[in-house]
C-alpha cells in the first residue's frame, strides 16, 4: 500500500507547533492541501498570535506543498466552522480532520477553579466536537472522511493533576465510539491516538534519556496511516512513541452471575469481587447494544440452567 494524500484535503487543528506541525508537514508532503489551524497561545491556551501557524504554512510552502493558515479558537462553535469553511472556501471539501490542538492547566482537584477545568473540556472535548461536526456533514455528502482524535495515556488511565485533561480525553473516545457508527455506512472512519511526544506541552514531564527519543515524527506515522484511503479500520485507539505502537482495548470481563431471583447481598458480591474483576477472559465489544445484550444472554442462560 503506497499511501498518499494526492487530491485529498486535511484540516490539522493545533498545527502550529508540536504534533500538529509534524503530521501537517507530512501530509503536505505526500499531496494533501492542508488548513494549518493554530491559535497560537500559551499551553495554558490563552493568548494568541498568527505566527505559528503561518510558519508551518511557510515551511510547507518553501518545500512545494500547498497549505493556508487559520488562526481560529476551536474552543468556539462559530470559530471552529471557520476552520473547517476555511477548508472548504480554499480547496472545496475537507477529507481529513486531525483534532489535535490541545492545551494543558495542570492543578490538583481540590484546587482546581471550574475556569480552569472548563478552559481545558472546551479546547479538547468541546473543540473536536465543534470541528468535527462542521465537518460531518460535507463528509457525509462526499461518502468518504478520516477523522482522528488526539485522546491520552492520561485519559485512559488518570493523571495526578490533570483531572480536566484526563476527563476531556476519555470523552473524546466516548465521541469516538458512537461517531464510529454513525459514519460506517458513509464512508467516514473515526479513530485516536493516544501519543507520547517531546514537545512545548510535554517537555517538563520528559528526562534526558527518553525525552530525545519521542520525536513528533514518530507519533505521525500512525496519523498518517489513520489518514490514509486504504486504510479501513475505525474505532481503534492506538498508543504510541518512540516507534511504540499498540492497540488501546476497552474491554469487559467474562464476569460473574448472581441467581436474579433476588439481587445478591453486598457481602455475596464482596466475596466473589476478585473473579468479577477477573479480566482474563475479557472482550471487546462493538457497541453498548451488543454488550447489553451479551450480559442478557448470560442471565437467561444461567436461569434457565437452574
Ligand atoms: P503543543 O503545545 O506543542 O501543541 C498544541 C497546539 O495546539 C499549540 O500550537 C497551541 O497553540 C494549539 N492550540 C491550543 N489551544 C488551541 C485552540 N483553542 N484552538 C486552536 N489551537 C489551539 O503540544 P503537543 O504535545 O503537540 O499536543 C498536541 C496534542 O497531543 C494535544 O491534544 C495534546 O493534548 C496531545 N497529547 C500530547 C502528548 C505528548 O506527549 N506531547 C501526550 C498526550 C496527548
Amino acid at each position: 500500500m503506497a499511501i498518499n494524500y494526492e487530491g485529498r484535503v486535511a484540516v490539522i487543528t493545533g498545527a502550529g507547533a508540536g504534533l500538529g506541525r509534524s503530521h501537517a508537514l507530512f501530509l503536505a508532503k505526500h499531496g494533501a492541501k492542508i488548513v494549518v489551524n493554530d491559535l497560537g497561545g500559551t499551553v495554558e491556551g490563552k493568548g494568541g498570535s498568527n505566527s505559528a501557524a503561518d510558519a508551518v504554512v511557510k515551511e510547507i510552502r518553501d518545500a512545494d506543498g500547498i497549505a493556508v493558515a487559520n488562526y481560529d479558537s476551536v474552543a468556539d462553535e462559530q470559530s471552529a466552522k471557520n476552520i473547517i469553511q476555511t477548508a472548504l472556501n480554499e480547496y472545496g471539501k475537507i477529507d481529513i480532520l486531525v483534532n489535535n490542538a490541545g492545551n494543558n492547566i495542570e492543578n490538583s482537584f481540590r484546587k482546581m477553579s471550574m475556569d480552569d477545568f472548563r478552559a481545558v473540556v472546551d479546547v479538547h472535548l468541546m473543540g473536536a466536537v465543534y470541528c468535527t461536526q462542521a465537518a460531518w456533514q460535507p463528509m457525509i455528502d462526499q461518502g468518504y472522511g478520516r477523522v482522528i482524535m488526539t485522546t491520552s495515556a492520561a485519559g485512559l488511565y488518570g493523571g495526578h493533576g490533570l483531572s480536566n485533561y484526563a476527563a476531556a480525553k476519555i470523552a473524546m473516545v466516548g465521541l469516538m465510539n458512537s461517531l464510529v457508527l454513525e459514519g460506517r455506512k458513509r464512508g467516514i472512519t473515526v479513530n485516536a491516538i493516544a501519543p507520547m511526544a517531546m514537545t512545548r506541552m510535554s517537555k517538563d514531564a520528559m528526562d534526558d534519556k527518553t525525552g530525545p527519543l519521542l520525536k513528533p515524527e514518530f507519533v505521525t506515522s500512525i496519523v498518517a496511516l489513520l489518514a490514509a484511503e486504504d486504510h479501513k479500520g475505525s474505532g481503534d485507539i492506538i498508543a504510541t512513541g518512540a516507534g511504540y505502537y499498540s492497540k488501546i482495548g476497552i474491554v469487559e470481563g467474562a464476569g460473574v452471575y448472581f441467581d436474579s431471583d433476588a439481587p445478591p447481598s453486598p457481602d455475596a458480591i464482596a466475596e466473589r469481587f476478585e473473579e468479577i474483576c477477573d479480566l482474563t477472559a475479557a472482550r471487546p465489544f462493538p457497541d453498548a447494544f451488543a454488550a447489553v445484550a451479551d450480559a442478557m444472554r448470560n442471565v437467561l442462560r444461567n436461569l434457565k440452567s437452574k
